[in-house]
Protein backbone atom coordinates (compact mmCIF):
# COMPACT_ATOMS: atom_id res chain seq x y z
CA UNK A 1 0.00 0.00 0.00
CA UNK A 2 0.80 3.36 -0.48
CA UNK A 3 3.89 2.68 -2.57
CA UNK A 4 4.78 5.76 -5.36
CA UNK A 5 4.46 4.78 -9.32
CA UNK A 6 7.86 5.53 -10.32
CA UNK A 7 8.42 5.79 -14.11
CA UNK A 8 11.64 3.71 -14.31
CA UNK A 9 12.11 1.02 -12.46
CA UNK A 10 15.37 0.93 -13.39
CA UNK A 11 16.44 4.58 -12.14
CA UNK A 12 14.82 3.37 -9.06
CA UNK A 13 17.15 0.15 -8.36
CA UNK A 14 20.21 2.17 -9.29
CA UNK A 15 19.31 4.63 -6.58
CA UNK A 16 18.92 2.28 -3.87
CA UNK A 17 22.04 0.78 -4.90
CA UNK A 18 23.89 4.14 -4.26
CA UNK A 19 21.77 4.63 -0.80
CA UNK A 20 22.35 0.84 0.26
CA UNK A 21 26.22 1.66 0.08
CA UNK A 22 26.17 5.07 1.83
CA UNK A 23 26.89 5.15 5.63
CA UNK A 24 23.58 5.14 8.06
CA UNK A 25 22.25 7.83 10.04
CA UNK A 26 21.97 6.40 13.51
CA UNK A 27 23.35 3.04 15.52
CA UNK A 28 22.28 0.60 16.84
CA UNK A 29 23.61 1.49 20.14
CA UNK A 30 21.23 4.82 20.07
CA UNK A 31 18.36 2.68 18.60
CA UNK A 32 18.71 0.16 21.91
CA UNK A 33 19.53 2.70 24.39
CA UNK A 34 16.12 4.44 22.90
CA UNK A 35 14.12 1.02 23.17
CA UNK A 36 15.25 0.87 27.28
CA UNK A 37 14.16 4.34 27.96
CA UNK A 38 10.96 3.35 26.11
CA UNK A 39 11.10 0.64 28.87
CA UNK A 40 11.20 3.11 31.69
CA UNK A 41 8.75 5.05 29.81
CA UNK A 42 5.79 2.74 29.66
CA UNK A 43 6.34 1.85 33.94
CA UNK A 44 6.18 6.00 34.31
CA UNK A 45 9.62 6.42 35.12
CA UNK A 46 10.02 8.97 31.80
CA UNK A 47 7.83 11.01 29.78
CA UNK A 48 7.96 10.83 25.93
CA UNK A 49 7.74 14.31 23.80
CA UNK A 50 7.36 13.43 20.17
CA UNK A 51 6.98 16.15 17.99
CA UNK A 52 7.69 17.82 14.69
CA UNK A 53 6.18 18.49 11.45
CA UNK A 54 3.69 16.63 9.53
CA UNK A 55 5.65 16.27 6.53
CA UNK A 56 9.61 18.11 6.74
CA UNK A 57 10.08 19.61 3.46
CA UNK A 58 13.31 19.78 1.63
CA UNK A 59 13.00 24.01 1.35
CA UNK A 60 12.77 23.89 5.39
CA UNK A 61 16.42 21.95 5.52
CA UNK A 62 17.63 25.88 6.84
CA UNK A 63 19.74 26.57 9.95
CA UNK A 64 16.74 28.61 11.31
CA UNK A 65 13.87 26.26 11.20
CA UNK A 66 15.77 23.30 12.15
CA UNK A 67 17.11 25.64 15.24
CA UNK A 68 13.99 26.85 15.91
CA UNK A 69 12.53 23.12 15.98
CA UNK A 70 14.88 21.98 18.23
CA UNK A 71 14.32 25.18 20.50
CA UNK A 72 10.52 24.37 20.89
CA UNK A 73 10.87 20.57 21.30
CA UNK A 74 13.54 21.58 24.61
CA UNK A 75 11.30 24.01 25.82
CA UNK A 76 8.02 21.77 26.08
CA UNK A 77 10.33 19.13 27.87
CA UNK A 78 11.20 21.33 30.00
CA UNK A 79 7.99 22.29 30.95
CA UNK A 80 7.05 18.60 31.30
CA UNK A 81 10.27 17.50 33.20
CA UNK A 82 9.55 20.55 35.45
CA UNK A 83 5.62 19.54 36.29
CA UNK A 84 5.96 15.76 35.89
CA UNK A 85 9.54 15.09 37.84
CA UNK A 86 10.39 12.69 35.02
CA UNK A 87 13.20 12.68 32.65
CA UNK A 88 11.71 13.50 29.08
CA UNK A 89 12.77 11.57 26.05
CA UNK A 90 12.38 13.73 23.00
CA UNK A 91 11.87 12.87 20.12
CA UNK A 92 11.44 15.02 16.62
CA UNK A 93 9.67 14.09 13.61
CA UNK A 94 12.87 15.13 11.50
CA UNK A 95 15.72 13.98 9.64
CA UNK A 96 13.80 11.82 7.36
CA UNK A 97 9.72 12.49 7.71
CA UNK A 98 10.17 12.90 3.80
CA UNK A 99 7.34 10.33 2.65
CA UNK A 100 3.04 10.91 2.91
CA UNK A 101 0.47 8.57 2.88
CA UNK A 102 -2.14 9.80 0.63
CA UNK A 103 -5.81 8.42 0.72
CA UNK A 104 -6.37 9.34 -3.42
CA UNK A 105 -3.46 8.28 -6.02
CA UNK A 106 -4.40 11.79 -7.86
CA UNK A 107 -5.56 14.89 -6.90
CA UNK A 108 -7.87 16.62 -9.76
CA UNK A 109 -7.81 20.64 -9.59
CA UNK A 110 -9.68 22.61 -12.32
CA UNK A 111 -10.23 18.71 -14.35
CA UNK A 112 -6.62 18.17 -14.39
CA UNK A 113 -5.55 15.35 -12.81
CA UNK A 114 -1.95 14.87 -11.35
CA UNK A 115 -0.40 12.55 -8.79
CA UNK A 116 -1.02 13.23 -5.10
CA UNK A 117 2.00 14.92 -3.37
CA UNK A 118 3.57 12.06 -1.18
CA UNK A 119 5.82 13.64 0.35
CA UNK A 120 9.63 15.46 -0.73
CA UNK A 121 11.27 11.99 -0.97
CA UNK A 122 8.85 10.94 -3.65
CA UNK A 123 7.34 14.69 -5.64
CA UNK A 124 6.83 18.24 -5.04
CA UNK A 125 4.07 19.64 -4.07
CA UNK A 126 3.68 22.15 -6.95
CA UNK A 127 0.73 21.55 -9.23
CA UNK A 128 2.14 20.45 -12.19
CA UNK A 129 2.95 17.24 -14.54
CA UNK A 130 6.42 17.96 -13.89
CA UNK A 131 6.18 18.66 -10.05
CA UNK A 132 3.96 15.74 -9.81
CA UNK A 133 5.75 13.00 -11.45
CA UNK A 134 7.61 10.75 -8.72
CA UNK A 135 11.17 10.95 -9.29
CA UNK A 136 13.55 8.27 -7.82
CA UNK A 137 16.29 11.21 -7.48
CA UNK A 138 14.49 12.93 -4.49
CA UNK A 139 15.40 10.06 -2.73
CA UNK A 140 19.24 10.88 -2.62
CA UNK A 141 17.92 14.16 -1.87
CA UNK A 142 16.04 12.82 1.00
CA UNK A 143 18.82 10.54 2.37
CA UNK A 144 21.29 13.97 2.06
CA UNK A 145 18.36 16.62 3.65
CA UNK A 146 17.86 14.00 6.86
CA UNK A 147 21.98 13.54 7.07
CA UNK A 148 22.57 17.62 7.16
CA UNK A 149 19.58 17.87 9.31
CA UNK A 150 20.83 15.26 11.74
CA UNK A 151 24.26 16.59 11.58
CA UNK A 152 23.19 19.90 12.41
CA UNK A 153 20.81 18.67 15.52
CA UNK A 154 24.13 17.05 16.65
CA UNK A 155 26.58 19.73 16.36
CA UNK A 156 23.74 21.92 18.33
CA UNK A 157 23.36 19.13 20.94
CA UNK A 158 27.10 19.22 21.79
CA UNK A 159 27.74 23.00 21.88
CA UNK A 160 26.22 26.42 20.92
CA UNK A 161 22.38 25.29 22.75
CA UNK A 162 23.03 26.24 25.97
CA UNK A 163 21.25 29.13 26.85
CA UNK A 164 17.93 28.21 25.73
CA UNK A 165 17.09 26.06 28.95
CA UNK A 166 16.49 29.45 30.90
CA UNK A 167 13.01 30.87 30.50
CA UNK A 168 14.47 34.11 30.54
CA UNK A 169 15.05 33.29 26.82
CA UNK A 170 11.99 32.40 25.92
CA UNK A 171 9.56 33.95 24.06
CA UNK A 172 7.02 35.14 26.41
CA UNK A 173 4.55 37.66 24.90
CA UNK A 174 2.02 35.41 24.01
CA UNK A 175 1.47 34.56 27.37
CA UNK A 176 -0.73 38.05 28.43
CA UNK A 177 -3.59 37.55 26.30
CA UNK A 178 -4.53 34.31 28.23
CA UNK A 179 -6.74 33.86 31.27
CA UNK A 180 -4.31 31.86 32.54
CA UNK A 181 -1.57 34.32 32.48
CA UNK A 182 -0.59 34.39 36.30
CA UNK A 183 -0.76 30.63 36.41
CA UNK A 184 1.58 30.59 33.30
CA UNK A 185 3.99 33.43 34.85
CA UNK A 186 4.05 31.32 38.15
CA UNK A 187 4.66 28.32 36.49
CA UNK A 188 7.53 29.98 34.21
CA UNK A 189 8.80 31.45 37.37
CA UNK A 190 9.43 28.21 38.93
CA UNK A 191 11.25 26.61 36.14
CA UNK A 192 13.74 29.06 36.28
CA UNK A 193 14.41 29.50 39.95
CA UNK A 194 14.14 25.08 39.79
CA UNK A 195 16.99 25.43 37.11
CA UNK A 196 18.79 28.45 39.05
CA UNK A 197 18.66 26.47 42.31
CA UNK A 198 20.29 23.17 40.77
CA UNK A 199 23.15 25.16 38.98
CA UNK A 200 24.31 27.09 41.85
CA UNK A 201 23.92 23.61 43.75
CA UNK A 202 26.12 21.74 41.45
CA UNK A 203 28.34 25.22 40.47
CA UNK A 204 27.92 24.54 36.58
CA UNK A 205 25.34 25.52 33.80
CA UNK A 206 22.29 23.57 33.47
CA UNK A 207 23.66 22.30 29.84
CA UNK A 208 26.81 21.02 31.52
CA UNK A 209 25.48 19.43 33.77
CA UNK A 210 23.51 17.03 31.24
CA UNK A 211 23.70 16.24 27.50
CA UNK A 212 20.31 17.31 25.40
CA UNK A 213 19.36 13.81 23.53
CA UNK A 214 17.49 14.39 20.88
CA UNK A 215 16.02 11.19 19.08
CA UNK A 216 14.71 10.59 15.23
CA UNK A 217 11.42 9.39 13.90
CA UNK A 218 9.54 9.02 10.65
CA UNK A 219 6.83 7.01 9.16
CA UNK A 220 7.30 4.22 7.63
CA UNK A 221 6.23 4.28 4.30
CA UNK A 222 8.25 3.44 1.67
CA UNK A 223 9.43 0.18 1.98
CA UNK A 224 12.43 0.20 -0.55
CA UNK A 225 13.60 2.84 0.90
CA UNK A 226 13.54 1.94 4.23
CA UNK A 227 15.11 -1.50 3.30
CA UNK A 228 18.03 0.13 1.88
CA UNK A 229 19.27 1.45 4.68
CA UNK A 230 18.18 -1.82 6.67
CA UNK A 231 21.52 -3.11 7.85
CA UNK A 232 22.91 -5.91 10.30
CA UNK A 233 25.73 -4.61 12.35
CA UNK A 234 29.14 -5.91 14.52
CA UNK A 235 28.73 -7.71 17.76
CA UNK A 236 24.67 -7.44 17.35
CA UNK A 237 22.04 -10.05 16.30
CA UNK A 238 19.50 -8.88 13.69
CA UNK A 239 18.70 -5.95 11.28
CA UNK A 240 18.71 -2.69 11.92
CA UNK A 241 17.13 0.47 10.27
CA UNK A 242 19.75 2.60 10.13
CA UNK A 243 17.49 5.51 8.91
CA UNK A 244 15.56 6.40 12.06
CA UNK A 245 15.62 5.62 15.45
CA UNK A 246 12.38 5.14 15.86
CA UNK A 247 9.92 4.10 12.71
CA UNK A 248 6.79 4.62 12.99
CA UNK A 249 3.62 2.06 11.30
CA UNK A 250 1.29 4.87 9.92
CA UNK A 251 -2.91 4.15 10.45
CA UNK A 252 -3.01 3.32 6.78
CA UNK A 253 -0.65 0.94 6.31
CA UNK A 254 -1.47 -1.16 9.09
CA UNK A 255 -3.46 -4.22 7.84
CA UNK A 256 -1.90 -7.61 9.69
CA UNK A 257 -1.30 -9.43 6.42
CA UNK A 258 0.07 -5.80 4.83
CA UNK A 259 4.06 -5.70 3.89
CA UNK A 260 4.61 -2.52 6.41
CA UNK A 261 3.96 -4.32 9.14
CA UNK A 262 6.09 -7.19 7.22
CA UNK A 263 8.97 -5.22 7.13
CA UNK A 264 8.60 -3.82 10.95
CA UNK A 265 8.27 -7.29 12.44
CA UNK A 266 11.64 -8.22 11.25
CA UNK A 267 13.61 -5.08 12.43
CA UNK A 268 14.70 -4.69 16.19
CA UNK A 269 14.21 -0.84 16.43
CA UNK A 270 11.18 0.38 18.73
CA UNK A 271 7.74 0.66 16.46
CA UNK A 272 5.33 3.36 16.88
CA UNK A 273 1.47 1.99 15.70
CA UNK A 274 -0.98 4.45 15.25
CA UNK A 275 -4.23 3.43 16.05
CA UNK A 276 -7.66 5.02 14.79
CA UNK A 277 -11.03 4.92 14.80
CA UNK A 278 -11.35 2.49 12.36
CA UNK A 279 -9.21 -0.13 13.90
CA UNK A 280 -10.57 -3.03 15.52
CA UNK A 281 -9.30 -3.83 18.98
CA UNK A 282 -8.46 -7.42 17.62
CA UNK A 283 -6.66 -6.06 14.39
CA UNK A 284 -4.85 -4.19 17.14
CA UNK A 285 -3.80 -6.84 19.30
CA UNK A 286 -2.78 -9.13 16.19
CA UNK A 287 -0.46 -6.23 15.92
CA UNK A 288 1.17 -6.60 18.67
CA UNK A 289 1.25 -10.20 18.61
CA UNK A 290 3.19 -9.78 15.63
CA UNK A 291 5.43 -7.26 16.11
CA UNK A 292 6.20 -8.38 19.27
CA UNK A 293 5.93 -11.97 19.89
CA UNK A 294 8.70 -12.00 22.55
CA UNK A 295 6.73 -9.24 24.43
CA UNK A 296 10.00 -7.12 24.85
CA UNK A 297 9.58 -3.89 26.92
CA UNK A 298 10.01 -0.68 25.42
CA UNK A 299 9.30 -2.50 21.31
CA UNK A 300 5.67 -1.48 21.15
CA UNK A 301 4.72 2.59 21.30
CA UNK A 302 0.78 2.66 20.64
CA UNK A 303 0.17 6.23 19.20
CA UNK A 304 -3.89 6.55 19.29
CA UNK A 305 -5.41 9.58 17.42
CA UNK A 306 -8.97 9.23 18.07
CA UNK A 307 -9.94 12.71 17.66
CA UNK A 308 -11.59 14.52 20.56
CA UNK A 309 -15.15 13.52 20.03
CA UNK A 310 -14.52 9.60 19.23
CA UNK A 311 -11.94 9.02 22.50
CA UNK A 312 -14.34 8.61 25.32
CA UNK A 313 -16.19 5.34 22.78
CA UNK A 314 -12.78 4.22 21.22
CA UNK A 315 -10.14 3.75 24.25
CA UNK A 316 -11.67 2.38 26.92
CA UNK A 317 -12.15 -0.88 25.00
CA UNK A 318 -8.28 -0.84 23.43
CA UNK A 319 -6.91 -0.38 26.99
CA UNK A 320 -8.84 -3.37 28.41
CA UNK A 321 -7.52 -5.66 25.15
CA UNK A 322 -3.78 -4.49 25.23
CA UNK A 323 -4.42 -5.67 29.45
CA UNK A 324 -5.85 -9.13 28.89
CA UNK A 325 -3.59 -9.83 25.84
CA UNK A 326 -0.38 -9.00 28.27
CA UNK A 327 0.89 -7.09 25.60
CA UNK A 328 3.98 -4.47 26.93
CA UNK A 329 3.24 -1.13 25.65
CA UNK A 330 3.97 2.52 26.12
CA UNK A 331 1.09 4.51 25.54
CA UNK A 332 0.94 7.77 23.41
CA UNK A 333 -1.52 10.08 22.98
CA UNK A 334 -1.93 12.16 18.80
CA UNK A 335 -4.11 14.47 19.60
CA UNK A 336 -3.76 15.99 16.57
CA UNK A 337 -4.91 13.07 13.50
CA UNK A 338 -8.62 12.65 15.02
CA UNK A 339 -9.25 16.38 14.94
CA UNK A 340 -8.37 17.49 11.07
CA UNK A 341 -11.20 19.73 9.53
CA UNK A 342 -11.60 21.47 6.74
CA UNK A 343 -13.04 25.27 6.97
CA UNK A 344 -13.61 27.56 4.13
CA UNK A 345 -12.41 31.00 5.77
CA UNK A 346 -14.97 33.65 4.74
CA UNK A 347 -12.81 36.95 5.76
CA UNK A 348 -9.63 37.73 5.19
CA UNK A 349 -6.74 36.71 3.27
CA UNK A 350 -7.59 33.76 0.31
CA UNK A 351 -11.35 33.88 2.05
CA UNK A 352 -13.20 31.37 -0.10
CA UNK A 353 -10.49 28.50 -0.45
CA UNK A 354 -10.62 25.67 1.47
CA UNK A 355 -8.25 24.94 3.94
CA UNK A 356 -7.51 22.02 6.44
CA UNK A 357 -7.03 23.45 10.25
CA UNK A 358 -7.22 21.93 13.43
CA UNK A 359 -8.90 23.24 16.66
CA UNK A 360 -6.72 23.93 19.69
CA UNK A 361 -9.74 23.34 22.25
CA UNK A 362 -9.98 20.07 20.75
CA UNK A 363 -6.57 19.04 20.60
CA UNK A 364 -6.37 19.83 24.33
CA UNK A 365 -9.84 18.17 24.92
CA UNK A 366 -8.71 15.18 23.64
CA UNK A 367 -5.39 14.93 25.71
CA UNK A 368 -7.01 15.34 28.84
CA UNK A 369 -9.70 12.70 28.40
CA UNK A 370 -6.49 11.12 27.27
CA UNK A 371 -4.91 11.30 30.90
CA UNK A 372 -8.41 10.78 32.33
CA UNK A 373 -9.14 7.78 30.88
CA UNK A 374 -5.70 5.98 30.71
CA UNK A 375 -6.03 6.95 34.91
CA UNK A 376 -9.36 5.74 35.62
CA UNK A 377 -8.40 1.94 34.21
CA UNK A 378 -5.33 1.83 35.94
CA UNK A 379 -3.13 2.78 32.79
CA UNK A 380 -0.43 5.13 32.23
CA UNK A 381 -0.40 7.77 29.96
CA UNK A 382 3.65 7.67 28.97
CA UNK A 383 3.71 10.56 26.16
CA UNK A 384 2.28 12.76 24.13
CA UNK A 385 2.38 13.23 19.62
CA UNK A 386 1.95 16.71 18.37
CA UNK A 387 2.38 17.98 15.02
CA UNK A 388 4.48 21.78 15.51
CA UNK A 389 6.72 24.16 14.00
CA UNK A 390 9.27 26.31 15.85
CA UNK A 391 7.90 29.10 13.48
CA UNK A 392 5.13 31.70 13.89
CA UNK A 393 2.99 29.72 11.60
CA UNK A 394 -0.71 30.11 11.24
CA UNK A 395 -2.21 26.62 10.94
CA UNK A 396 -4.17 25.69 13.94
CA UNK A 397 -7.39 28.08 15.10
CA UNK A 398 -7.17 28.95 18.53
CA UNK A 399 -4.87 28.99 21.53
CA UNK A 400 -4.06 32.35 23.81
CA UNK A 401 -4.16 34.71 21.01
CA UNK A 402 -7.34 33.07 19.66
CA UNK A 403 -6.58 32.56 15.90
CA UNK A 404 -9.32 32.79 13.83
CA UNK A 405 -10.43 30.84 10.59
CA UNK A 406 -9.25 34.27 8.75
CA UNK A 407 -6.12 34.22 10.28
CA UNK A 408 -4.98 31.03 8.56
CA UNK A 409 -4.02 32.27 5.15
CA UNK A 410 -1.43 34.74 7.53
CA UNK A 411 1.53 32.24 7.31
CA UNK A 412 0.02 29.17 6.21
CA UNK A 413 2.91 26.87 5.22
CA UNK A 414 2.66 22.74 5.70
CA UNK A 415 2.30 21.48 2.70
CA UNK A 416 -0.12 18.30 4.48
CA UNK A 417 -1.38 18.72 7.84
CA UNK A 418 -1.64 21.94 10.27
CA UNK A 419 0.95 22.47 12.81
CA UNK A 420 0.65 24.02 16.26
CA UNK A 421 3.12 27.24 15.98
CA UNK A 422 5.52 27.96 18.58
CA UNK A 423 3.16 29.85 21.10
CA UNK A 424 0.34 27.01 20.89
CA UNK A 425 2.95 24.24 21.52
CA UNK A 426 4.59 25.87 24.07
CA UNK A 427 1.29 26.48 25.70
CA UNK A 428 0.01 23.43 24.93
CA UNK A 429 2.95 22.20 27.13
CA UNK A 430 2.01 24.26 29.94
CA UNK A 431 -1.59 23.30 29.58
CA UNK A 432 -0.41 19.35 29.66
CA UNK A 433 1.92 20.33 32.46
CA UNK A 434 -1.04 20.93 34.68
CA UNK A 435 -2.52 18.63 34.29
CA UNK A 436 0.57 15.93 34.87
CA UNK A 437 1.68 18.35 37.70
CA UNK A 438 2.78 16.95 41.16
CA UNK A 439 1.76 20.33 42.45
CA UNK A 440 -1.75 20.48 41.22
C1 LIG B 1 0.96 11.51 10.38
O1 LIG B 1 1.42 11.22 11.49
O2 LIG B 1 1.29 12.53 9.73
C2 LIG B 1 -0.10 10.62 9.82
C3 LIG B 1 -0.35 10.54 8.51
O3 LIG B 1 -0.77 10.01 10.79
P1 LIG B 1 -1.84 8.81 10.76
O4 LIG B 1 -1.15 7.65 10.08
O5 LIG B 1 -2.07 8.58 12.23
O6 LIG B 1 -3.05 9.33 10.05
CO1 LIG C 1 0.12 14.54 9.74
Amino acid sequence: MQQPAWPDAEEVARVLGEIKSLPPLVTSGEISSLKSQFAQAARGERFVLHGGDCAESFDSCRPNAITNQLKILLQMSLVLTHASGKRVIRIGRFAGQYAKPRSAEHEVRGGVSLHSYRGDNVNRPEFTAEARTPNPQLLLRGYERSALTLNFIRALVDGGFADLHHPEQWNLDWVSHSPLAAEYTRMVDAIGQGLRFMETLAGVQVHQMQRVDFYTSHECLLLDLEEAQTREVPRRTGWWNLSTHFPWLGARTSQIDGAHAEYLRGIENPIGVKVGPDHHVQDVLSICELLNPTREEGRIVLIHRFGAHQIAAKLPALIDGIASAQCPVLWICDPMHGNTETVIPQSGAGSGVAIKTRKFAHILAELEQAFEIHAAKGSLLGGVHFELSGEDVSECTGGARGLADSDLARAYQTTVDPRLNYEQALEMALLVARRVGRHR
